[in-house]
């Protein structure tokens, strides 16, 4: 179902305006970055300082031999060292909080976003994808706004003003030290082509290795029941493999602009000593300027080294940027109306009025699955759906909520089409369990009360519906767990059973205290006789509910008031169990289908 994340097809962006869309988060710490931004500015003026008060030193106090005022200079370069030590702390100071702001912000946006998001942009995504862009690239994102920027910005006008200055003390071997960057600049330009391409490339590598080990994890089980750990293993490191080849090749890349940028400066500082020599000789320029040139040069000399570094930092940042907002940019489809209807009470009427769906990705050729539906619950009635497998029952029950949005026709509540409906209303009349349930990491109580966020969850009405929704359920198994009700099950807690689970989930939705209640078999992993007892509480329930029950077996259909069979993307036959028993023969066909399975099932039981 997960093919590889969608990339993005929109124009490609230059890297400044790639950037800049980070500034809605930038905005409101921008004063502490300025702040830590100016302090590095002020260190590195401090730095291009140095070399001038050493060029005073020189030709003033060391060239007459006085004492004090050589001890007095040594003082000056020393304060000017500690002034840049200070300044590099205080920049260090200034950007932590902001950078570490923006990163909170960005985090939570990310997954306020994904859950907004409907649940077919998860059926498109890779989860280790999106889990690698909301960890790897937002905390890449800070580090680049904490060092990267402010470096980078600092450190080009660092290079621009020291070899001004350069100029001052002899244009000749400012010509030269300009002459031999411009390499630089071209192979900055090369780098910037190449290294772009591979940053995106190695970040969606290291996504879809996410995406293995989440996967692989998930299925630890399979792996190892089926003996298919090797194949894990091996389809593994092939990713990892062609992850370590791109971070080569992004290595070298690095490598051949850290060449030009270790070569260049040492070619320029030749050239200069050369040309140095030679202009002092011929007196056109003292040693203490000589001496300064040097100075200055070595300064200079860290700044440009790490321009390559700050540039490669640079575009690894925008690639994360454009990851992340490849994410934001999805636009929500399930949203509120503009004109969204509050509907603070529901009577349960719910209808499919000529409802069509069909996936994303089915073929244009083919039929829509859902094919025009009309189907139709009183309030308080209990209709069964049944159909062979495969024929979209699981779809159906997705549409009453908006997992997913009709492609055509309408789902209508009370009369009212569920899309002009408020979300968080419809969201609370309508609760849902699914065959394949899905606890949290959490206590027992928190998962069964999740639809009931009003109430206090340890209040004497919370322990109420609490018990009611367990015992209803069947899932009085709970009070044998260590800690009862408290006890955290899920992903980091206690592993449940199969039908343990269903039973909480079945707990969960009945809590919820809805005025429709849409299962999708729930009740498939328990024993016919545990079964039986949830069916005849259910059916007190259910006696004010409306529900939508899809059904895998006999007995469950004998809940339903009436029953729905869908067929070929339709409904083509609604009554009750006898009648359609009598006139249809397709029914006929999908119960003794049904009673094959559940007679199977019991067999498998009772020799067990
Ligand atoms: N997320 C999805 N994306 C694309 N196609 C899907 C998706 N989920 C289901 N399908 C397809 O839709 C069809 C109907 O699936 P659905 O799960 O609704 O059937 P079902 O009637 O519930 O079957 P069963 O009785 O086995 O539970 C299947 O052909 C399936 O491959
Ligand atoms: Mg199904």
């Amino acid at each position: 179902m997960h093919s590889s994340a969608p990339s993005s097809e929109t124009v490609r962006l230059s890297t400044p305006r790639a950037l800049l869309r980070l500034m809605p988060y930038v905005r409101p710490v921008s004063g502490r970055l300025a702040l830590g931004a100016l302090s590095a500015l002020v260190g590195a003026i401090i730095s291009l300082l140095i070399p001038i008060a050493l060029e005073w030193v020189v030709a003033g106090p060391i060239a007459q031999r006085e004492t004090w005022p050589i001890v007095l200079g040594a003082g000056l370069v020393l304060l000017l060292g500690l002034g840049e030590a200070a300044m590099v702390w205080l920049r260090r100071w200034f950007v932590l909080n902001p950078s570490m702001t923006v990163e909170y912000g960005m985090r939570t946006d990310f997954y306020a976003k994904l859950q907004r998001l409907p649940v077919a942009f998860h059926d498109r995504w890779q989860s280790g994808q999106l889990l690698s862009r909301m960890m790897q690239d937002i905390g890449l994102i800070r580090r680049w706004l904490a060092f990267g920027l402010i470096l980078l910005l600092v450190n080009i006008l660092t290079i621009i003003i020291g070899t001004g200055l350069l100029f001052r003390w002899h244009w000749l071997l400012g010509v030269i030290f300009l002459v031999t960057s411009l390499p630089l600049w071209v192979q900055g330009y090369l780098f910037d082509q190449k290294y772009g391409i591979l940053s995106r490339l190695s970040q969606d590598q290291a996504g879809d290795l996410a995406t293995s080990v989440e996967e692989s994890v998930h299925g630890i089980r399979v792996l190892k029941a089926f003996g298919r750990g090797k194949f894990a293993l091996s389809k593994f490191t092939r990713q990892a493999e062609t992850l370590r080849e791109t971070e080569i090749k992004k290595a070298r890349a690095d490598g051949s602009i850290w060449f030009w940028l270790v070569l260049m400066p040492a070619i320029a500082f030749g050239l200069c000593l050369l040309a140095g020599i030679w202009l002092a000789s011929q007196g056109q320029m003292s040693v203490a300027e000589l001496f300064a040139f040097f100075a200055m040069a070595t300064v200079l000399r860290w700044p440009i080294e790490s321009i390559g570094f700050l540039f490669s930092f640079l575009l690894d940042a925008r690639t994360a940027t454009d990851r992340v907002f490849e994410v934001f940019d999805e636009i929500d489809t399930i949203t509120d109306a503009p004109d969204a209807v509050a509907m603070p009470t529901s009577r349960g009427r719910l209808a499919f009025r000529g409802a069509h769906f069909r996936y994303q990705d089915a073929g244009a050729h083919e039929a829509d699955l859902l094919n025009g539906i009309d189907l139709e619950l009183e309030p308080g009635e209990t209709m069964a759906l049944v159909g062979l497998t495969g024929s979209g029952k699981t779809t159906l029950t997705t549409l009453p909520t908006r997992l997913y949005d009709v492609t055509g026709g309408a789902v209508t509540l009370d009369g009212v089409d569920v899309r002009e409906m408020r979300l968080t209303d419809l969201r609370r009349h309508i609760a849902m369990a699914f065959e394949d349930a899905t606890l949290f990491s959490a206590s027992v109580r928190t998962n069964v009360l999740l639809g009931r966020p009003e109430l206090d969850p340890h209040g004497p009405e919370g322990e109420r519906v609490l018990r009611e929704a367990l015992q209803i359920a069947q899932a009085g198994f709970v009070d044998d767990l260590p800690e009862g009700t408290e006890t955290v099950i899920g992903e980091e807690g206690m592993s449940l059973s199969g039908g343990q689970r269903q039973r909480l989930a079945l707990a969960r939705a009945v809590a919820a205290a809805p005025s429709v209640l849409v299962l999708d078999d729930p009740l498939s992993a328990l024993d016919v006789d545990t079964e039986a007892l949830v069916e005849a509480a259910l059916r007190e329930v259910l006696a004010n509910t409306t529900a939508l029950i899809v059904a895998h077996r006999p007995s469950t259909v004998a809940l339903a008031d009436r029953v729905a069979l869908l067929e070929a993307g339709r409904v083509t036959a609604v009554g009750t169990h006898s009648d359609l028993l009598a006139t249809s023969e397709h029914y006929r066909y999908v119960i003794s289908s049904l009673e094959n399975e559940a007679r199977d099932k019991q067999e498998a039981e009772a020799g067990r």
